[in-house]
């Protein structure tokens, strides 16, 4: 069995031979990643420090801005010391600190994306989707106004900015309006990465910057805490702690998972390659998984690799909000990327499930609450 280690090692490897052009293009670079501790930054940041290991070009220089709201992860502090990250602390809903520097890339990935927790915190996700993305892009148009521009600017919107779509909508294209409530306990994180969608076009159409956008749907994997309370961890989390899944709904709602080195990718590429003022999918078109599909195959993995003897059980939450406007059904068109950045997902969701329980094995322990 492979452990947790061997799997990210695996992984940051496939990342960085995949992305060796892009990679190379940002070589001797500066990015900044903001919101660079949680899930996705996972992989963003440790994916370009590992290729500058074995590339054998200029490095990539990444600096991490975060306000560790959810904690300090551990694989960040283990980070420290590598030559070409600097950790800083820093909330985007603040201005760019006055001696920021020169970066070339910048991503913001500052944002909770967890429901449970964005519906805990609603405020801070709205500001930092549409107060802490002004700071960033006004910094932008500084640089380029000082004559430093930068050469990507990457978003981090939503799948969840189509609300539930309608199901001839379904599989969804970026051109799909949305069907999304402004008023829901999920409003604050739908309603606010829209309107930062409208800023990044607005802001690369005004003043000729490049700016992206990309649209994730449900990515999985290493990085996703096992507290995190979205749905997978909570399988994991009861696996692991020797109980019963529970499952909070009637097991009906679909995904299509996308394991997180396939979205990783993706997301490098609408970075360096994406057209400005343009938003992307990035996910998976492969078949849909049910609630109740993945609960039983997370436990016949955890039932063949360390003998679990529990089964899926069925709950009602003590959150009334829980699945209000959840979405029926999550499907991508994901045409459009592949056709103009040459994205293409590889890793099938029964291997990205298998090495996630794994990855989960080793990181079992509960960081933050
Ligand atoms: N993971 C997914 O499947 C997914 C799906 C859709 C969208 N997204 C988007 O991608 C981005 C990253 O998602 P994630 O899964 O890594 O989220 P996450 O919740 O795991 O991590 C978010 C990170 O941002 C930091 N942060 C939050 N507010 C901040 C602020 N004001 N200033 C500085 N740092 C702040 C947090 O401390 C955390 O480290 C988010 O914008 C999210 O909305 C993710």
């Amino acid at each position: 069995m492979k452990t947790a280690d061997e799997i990210v090692q695996e992984d940051l490897a496939n990342i960085g031979q995949r992305l060796e052009a892009e990679f190379s293009k940002m070589a001797g670079k500066k990015l900044l990643i903001v919101g660079g501790a949680g899930f996705l930054g996972y992989y963003l940041v440790q994916a370009p420090l590992a290729w500058n290991k074995v590339s054998g070009q200029a490095p990539i220089d990444v600096t991490v801005y975060d306000n560790w709201m959810r904690g300090k992860p551990d694989w960040v502090a283990a980070l420290e010391g590598d030559e070409n990250l600097t950790l800083a602390t820093h909330d985007v809903t603040d201005p760019m600190p006055a001696d920021a520097g020169d970066f070339d890339y910048i991503i913001h990935a500052a944002s909770i994306a967890s429901p449970i927790y964005y519906r805990i915190h609603p405020i801070q996700t709205m500001d930092a989707n549409v107060n802490g993305l002004r700071h960033l892009l006004d910094y932008v148009l500084t640089q380029k106004d000082a004559g430093k521009p930068i050469s990507g600017f990457l978003f981090y919107s939503t799948s969840e900015i189509y609300g539930d779509p309608t199901p001839e909508n379904i599989p969804t294209p970026e051109t799909y309006r949305g069907n999304v409530s402004c008023t829901g306990p999920r409003a604050c994180y739908d309603e606010s990465k829209r309107y930062g969608e409208t800023l990044c076009v607005n802001f690369a159409q005004q003043y000729d910057l490049p700016i992206t956008i990309a649209r994730p749907f449900n990515n999985y994997g290493p990085g996703l805490k096992i507290t995190d309370r979205r749905v997978l961890p909570d399988f994991a989390r009861d696996v692991f702690e020797g109980r019963d899944i529970v499952m909070l709904s009637d097991g009906s709602p679909t995904r299509t998972f996308c394991y997180i080195a396939d979205a990783i990718v993706g997301y490098f590429k609408v970075l360096t390659r994406g057209r400005p003022g343009e938003s992307y999918n990035v996910g998976t078109d492969a078949a849909e998984v049910s609630m109740a599909q993945l609960a039983d195959d997370v436990v016949a993995i955890a039932r063949k690799n360390w003998g679990f003897d529990g089964q899926v059980v069925r709950k009602t939450s003590s959150d009334k909000d829980y699945l209000t406007d959840n979405p029926n059904r999550r499907c991508p068109v994901i045409d459009k990327a592949r056709t103009e950045l040459g994205y293409e997902p590889q890793v099938h969701y029964e291997e990205g499930l298998e090495r996630a329980m794994l990855w989960y094995a080793g990181n079992r322990i509960a960081e933050d609450a």
